[in-house]
């Protein structure tokens, strides 16, 4: 895109009526409204930023920047719609106390050996999948690997049988996609069908594991249920809508990391090379896997609500604000980042908010950096030469930034 095109984007940039050619390539478009107006006034009254700073100050003051998004879904989804009580009901959209609570029962199953120990698991599925490619000399980057890593991974956290995994993936693809900005009803209609599925289906998990507890240190479910009981008062509702949210927040984004990390070395050889060399040096995938995570956020965009009136960047917003933080804007930002626009495999202090930051920041942020140095690490060894036999489909939302498809050849 010519910086001409993103000044002229940015001029009249509106989440809800963005051009088709922004989706390819948003970061020139970030760089425009960052330079011209960084916290920008959209025709809807809301505000989105753009500077790591300014995303840093409203992460931090959990106080003012509320995560409650009761006023803004109700009209969305309408009163009684599913998608309205899930979104409204996980941690995540969430202020304390029901934050504080949920996320301390997930936290209790996502300690460091906890994590430590999915390893061997790990390794030994991405090198099935691995295999499977390799016999037939390629496949899909994204059908055929990156999204076949989370589901499993996600399905072992809560126990999910891995005979009733196959509709997950879609449950959440369109359960997540209900938060793009703008909707037309047939997604509204497949949201709502697929949170009603998905609670119908973990009633059932539920129940049977209430008759037959997991081991809490492992198991996130048996965790969330026993927490109840022991005085956490997770109600019915409360656990059925965060199990939903925990299958899905590592799933899409994690797909993404994964995916859009193979892409990307595909078009940094020199980077590609040097990370070759180091796939077996755990420091150095790990910086690495940081650096996709800075470069092609999973998730770009994150949403608060100011309680009251106040000031971020050196503008005035009033009580009742509405602010989108522009996370793929923030992680390329020149003020905290050297040549924010180069993929920079070895860069140090790398204060990415690709997992946001503050009391909300990703729960599975370990997990997810661990399934990331694994897969790509173990890709990489097994295919160095491998190559995109086409361009890879986006999948064209401004949320969630990721492939659909990209074939290659190993
Ligand atoms: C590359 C992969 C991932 C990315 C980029 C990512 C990104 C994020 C971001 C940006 C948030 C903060 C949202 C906000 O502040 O409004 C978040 C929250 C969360 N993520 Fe992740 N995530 C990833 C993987 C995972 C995985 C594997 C899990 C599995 C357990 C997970 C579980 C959560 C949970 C439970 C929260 C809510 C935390 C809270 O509200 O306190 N995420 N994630």
């Amino acid at each position: 895109m010519s910086p001409e095109r993103a000044r002229e984007i940015a001029a009249s940039f509106d989440l809800r009526a963005l051009p088709a050619d922004f989706y390819a390539n948003p970061y020139p478009v970030y760089a425009a409204l960052r330079e011209q107006e960084p916290v920008r006034r959209m025709p809807d009254g809301s505000w989105f930023l753009t500077r790591h700073a300014d995303l840093v100050a409203v992460y931090r003051d959990a106080h003012c920047f509320s995560s409650d998004k009761k006023v803004e879904f109700t009209p969305k989804y309408g009163p009684g719609a599913p998608l309205l009580e899930h979104h409204t009901t996980s941690l995540v959209f969430n202020d304390p106390p029901l934050h504080t609570r949920v996320r301390k029962l997930i936290m209790g199953a996502l300690t460091r050996r906890a994590i430590a120990e999915m390893e061997p698991g790990l390794v030994a599925l991405v090198d099935r999948l691995l295999d499977a490619m390799a016999d037939k000399g390629g496949g899909d980057l994204i059908e055929d690997f990156a999204s076949a890593i989370p589901v499993e991974i996600i399905g072992n956290l809560l126990g999910v049988p891995h005979g009733d995994r196959g509709p997950l993936r879609g449950w959440s693809l369109a359960i997540l996609g209900a938060l793009e900005p703008r909707l037309t009803p047939q997604q509204e209609e497949l949201g709502n069908r697929s949170v009603r599925e998905f609670v119908d289906y973990l009633r059932i998990l539920v129940a049977d594991r209430r008759r037959h507890p997991g081991d809490p240190e492992h198991d996130v479910l048996t965790r969330l249920i026993q927490g109840e009981a022991a005085g956490e008062q997770l109600s019915e509702t409360e656990l059925l809508q965060n199990c939903i949210f925990i299958l899905n927040a590592g799933h899409e984004t994690t797909t993404n990391l994964i995916g859009n990390a193979l892409c990307a070395l595909a078009e940094w050889p020199q980077e590609k090379a040097k990370l070759l060399a180091a796939t077996g040096d755990e420091a150095a995938m790990t910086l690495a896997v940081d650096e996709f995570l800075r470069f092609e956020s999973s998730n770009q965009l994150g949403n608060r609500r100011a309680l009251h009136a106040c000031e971020v960047g050196g503008v005035a917003l009033p009580e009742g604000a509405l602010v989108t933080l522009c996370i793929g804007a923030a992680n390329r930002d020149p003020a905290q980042f050297a040549r924010p626009d180069v993929l920079d495999l070895g860069r140090q202090d790398n204060r990415h908010l690709a997992f946001g930051f503050g009391i909300h920041q990703c729960a599975g942020l370990s997990l997810a950096r661990l399934e990331g140095r694994i897969a790509i690490g173990r890709f990489l060894s097994r295919f160095p030469n491998y190559a995109l036999t086409e361009a890879p489909t986006r999948g064209g939302r401004a949320r969630f930034r990721g492939f659909l498809q990209a074939p290659f050849s190993c």
